[in-house]
């Protein structure tokens, strides 16, 4: 039985993490801090409350004994970032050197990584694969790109393994209803959208409709968290099979871009309500269109997202939405 540990498994994608994992056999062990994350949304296997920081927590945690780590845990607002960077460095970059040289000492050498689109900064073109130029805008881009290239140098020195999955728009929730996104505060479209159709916010504000695109909205790739959770297995198994370099990074999105306005127009069509919008201001430091091409880790690791049509997506986290109070 693999035995397995969620590093943020109370968070959004990690909770859906850590029930395939347990669905599937695993054993699964949670760490979190709860400083973002939900104790009741980690359904399956331990739990452990402690910072990943603290190096006493991860020996006791590691002692264990683990087949692999995931990585989920970590800040996750660009705006923020720039705002604060200290803590986005620290949190992203600092202790997750810590946790991996933790797991070199415990003898664990295999790791995958939450990544993100963030790591490209302005796309150079579009779709965006594994080769498109790094160079992230903000110090959110620049953390986790900064471990990226840390697991290079450890794949080369140590022989650690690792697979980084760039993450493009992450949306849904748990296709049988149990799980969903519970961010404080939120700032992500879909979720907002929703929370506007189920009448518990005024109105959706629009950044930008200027954008050089088809109706002036800026377009992303909504990635369903099923799927992204369904890379992660994969990316385990290939890992357990000692398949591929030692160091791995893939894309992860649909391939297909959707504009503010056509989740808007979806998510209404979805809810049978309407989403009443505020045209704003371009939000600093958006690019106009973000989409994955995600043929690297449909050939390499065999992905096939099932969930991730924009309807299938919106109408998943729309259940979600009206099941909270
Ligand atoms: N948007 C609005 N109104 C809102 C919120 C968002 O119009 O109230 C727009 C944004 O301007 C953007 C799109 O909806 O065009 C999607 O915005 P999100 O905030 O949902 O997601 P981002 O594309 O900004 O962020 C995602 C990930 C980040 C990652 C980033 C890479 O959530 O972790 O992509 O650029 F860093």
């Amino acid at each position: 039985m693999l035995n397995v540990l969620v590093v943020g498994g109370a968070g959004f994608i990690g909770s859906h993490m850590v029930k395939m994992l347990g669905q599937t056999g695993c054993r699964v062990t949670t760490l979190d801090d709860l400083s973002s994350g939900h104790r009741d949304a980690v359904l399956y296997g331990d739990f452990v409350q402690g910072d990943m920081g603290d190096r006493a927590v991860l020996d006791a945690v590691l002692s264990r004994g683990f087949d692999a780590v995931m990585h989920f845990a970590s800040f996750i607002q660009v705006g923020e970032s720039v705002q604060k960077p200290a803590l986005y460095y620290q949190n992203n970059v600092v202790k997750t050197l810590g946790l991996l040289d933790a797991m070199r000492a415990h003898g664990i050498q295999r790791f995958v990584f939450s990544s993100t689109a963030a790591t490209f900064g302005e796309p150079q073109y579009s779709p965006i694969d594994e080769k498109h130029p790094q160079q992230p805008v903000n110090p959110y881009g620049r953390t986790k790109l900064m471990v990226e290239q840390v697991l290079a140098d450890y794949a080369l020195a140590y022989g650690f393994r690792s697979v980084s999955l760039r993450y493009f728009n992450a949306a849904g929730a748990d296709p049988e209803g149990q799980l969903g996104e519970r961010h404080d505060p939120e700032t992500h479209l879909i979720p907002l959208v929703l929370q506007v159709a189920a009448g518990r916010r005024p109105h959706l504000q629009v950044f930008g409709r200027d954008y050089d695109t088809p109706d002036g909205t800026c377009i992303r790739d909504y990635v369903h968290v099923t799927d992204l959770c369904s890379a992660h297995a994969l990316a385990l198994q290939s890992l357990m099979a000692g398949q591929g370099a030692d160091c791995q990074a893939y894309n992860l999105g649909s391939g297909h871009g959707f504009s503010v306005q056509e989740v808007i127009d979806t998510a209404q069509k979805v809810s049978g309500r309407s989403v009443a919008v505020m045209d704003s201001p371009r939000r600093p430091g958006d690019p106009s269109r973000l989409v994955a091409d995600p043929t690297m880790a449909r050939q390499n690791l065999g992905w096939q997202p099932q969930h991730s049509d924009l309807r299938t997506l919106i109408e998943h986290a729309w259940r979600w939405e009206t099941r909270q109070a």
